[in-house]
């Protein structure tokens, strides 16, 4: 069967590789003193709370389950709408608010919406690997751009500029990063943004990681700089409701019948039990728990990144949100008797049985050099991982 060279194009997911040979061990030994320790998970390892749950329930039992309108209940995004306002004092008006199922879904309608054949985003490398493939889907093409540390990983003014061609239609950022946990800092994400709207382009934010943020400096939405900023954020993560398929974008109001137009054909509605269910999310009661659980994430990060270096695997720079640590493996990998990431994770896995995931995914800049650690894990499950390695590197 002839394939099209859209799907072609699509490279697999390596990440997946990785995940199913730690599967497979894992069974191997499971019933070992060492089973498996998985930190190449990149979701949180929480579940909805309890009101989340109970709305879901009553939704199925009520029957409230048909199609709702194309871009979401209406109390849904009056609701995102009123957590902007509370938690980033910014005015976002429902009306500019498209709910989806999962910041995938919104990545995908974004790029449909704006990206014609033949068009570069620009992107930085490294990025979530499924950011460029919705580009690519949409016909477009994403330009990796190389970043440094010193640049927390991201896209600088200076660079969108240098690498701005004729082809250009805009910047695809995430921020905090997946897989570095990094953000852009305000003042220049501000200057990113003057240079992309000067020349009529398109400022697009992945924000998923935005509600999991530490640090006050960062913890900022782009949409705060003006209303031509469009930020695509999810209840996947902050939220704890990955399985759930529901997030939301938040795009200029022309752009609105446009994306519903689109969502319409392509998805008629996100879920609806999922819909009802966050809801639930807003309650005080759930806010404050997820506000617990945010603190534990933080807690995580601040115990195990330090340990984590004086095993000689650099962090360059402290994550200020998600749950990732984006580690320099290139001592640790000779000390293992291997070369580049890729490998050293396969030794790891086999020797410690902990599951961490390869640079490779993320881009071709220097991630032969670097792997990813999610602490989205127990506080026991970190700290054990940490014991096996220390005790193969040592
Ligand atoms: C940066 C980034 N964007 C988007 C997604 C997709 O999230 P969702 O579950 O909302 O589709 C992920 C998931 O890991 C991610 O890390």
């Amino acid at each position: 069967m002839r394939v099209s060279a859209r799907a072609e194009r699509i490279e697999p997911f390596y990440v997946m590789e990785v995940a199913k040979a730690a599967a497979q061990l894992a069974r191997e030994v499971a019933r070992s003193d060492q089973p498996m320790i998985f930190l190449n998970i990149g979701e949180p390892d929480f579940t909805a709370p309890p009101l989340v749950q109970e709305a879901a329930e009553r939704a199925i039992r009520k029957g409230v389950t048909q199609y709702t309108q194309a871009t979401g209940l209406e109390a849904l995004r009056e609701r995102i709408s009123g957590w902007y306002a509370q938690r980033f004092g910014v005015d976002v008006p429902a009306r500019r608010i498209v709910v989806t199922a999962g910041a995938s879904a919104a990545l995908q309608l974004a790029c449909l919406a704006l990206v014609d054949a033949g068009d570069e985003i620009l992107m930085p490398d490294p990025s979530y690997p499924c950011n460029r493939h919705f580009v690519s889907a949409a016909d477009g093409r994403a330009v990796m751009v190389p970043t440094t540390a010193a640049e927390r990983f991201q896209l600088s003014a200076e660079k969108v500029a240098a690498n701005w061609g004729d082809r250009t239609r805009g910047v695809l950022l995430a921020s905090p990063s997946n897989p570095t946990g990094t953000s852009i800092h305000p003042d220049e994400l501000r200057r990113i943004h003057e240079i992309v709207a000067a020349r009529g382009g398109i400022t697009l934010i992945d924000e998923i990681y935005l509600g999991l943020s530490y640090d006050p400096t960062f913890g900022r939405t782009g949409l705060a700089l003006d209303d031509q900023v469009i930020s695509i954020n999810s209840f996947s993560k902050y939220f704890n409701m990955t399985g759930w398929r529901l997030g939301w974008m938040v795009v200029p109001e022309a752009l609105v019948p446009v994306i519903e137009r689109l969502a319409q054909n392509l998805f008629i509605c996100p879920s609806a039990v999922a819909q009802y269910a966050a809801l639930a999310c807003f309650e005080p009661e759930s806010l404050a728990e997820y506000e617990r659980r945010r603190s534990e994430f933080r807690a995580r990060r601040d115990a195990f990144i330090p340990q984590l270096q004086a095993l000689g695997l650099a962090v360059p720079v402290t994550p200020d949100g998600a749950f990732y640590a984006w580690a320099d493996c290139s001592q640790a990998a000779r000390r293992l008797g291997v070369e580049g990431s890729w490998d050293f994770a396969f030794e790891l896995m086999r020797r410690a049985h902990v599951a961490v995931t390869p640079g490779r995914d993320f881009g071709s800049a220097d991630t032969h050099r670097f792997v990813r650690f999610s602490t989205a894990n127990s506080m026991a499950h970190l700290q054990e991982a940490l014991a096996r390695l220390r005790a193969v590197l040592a």
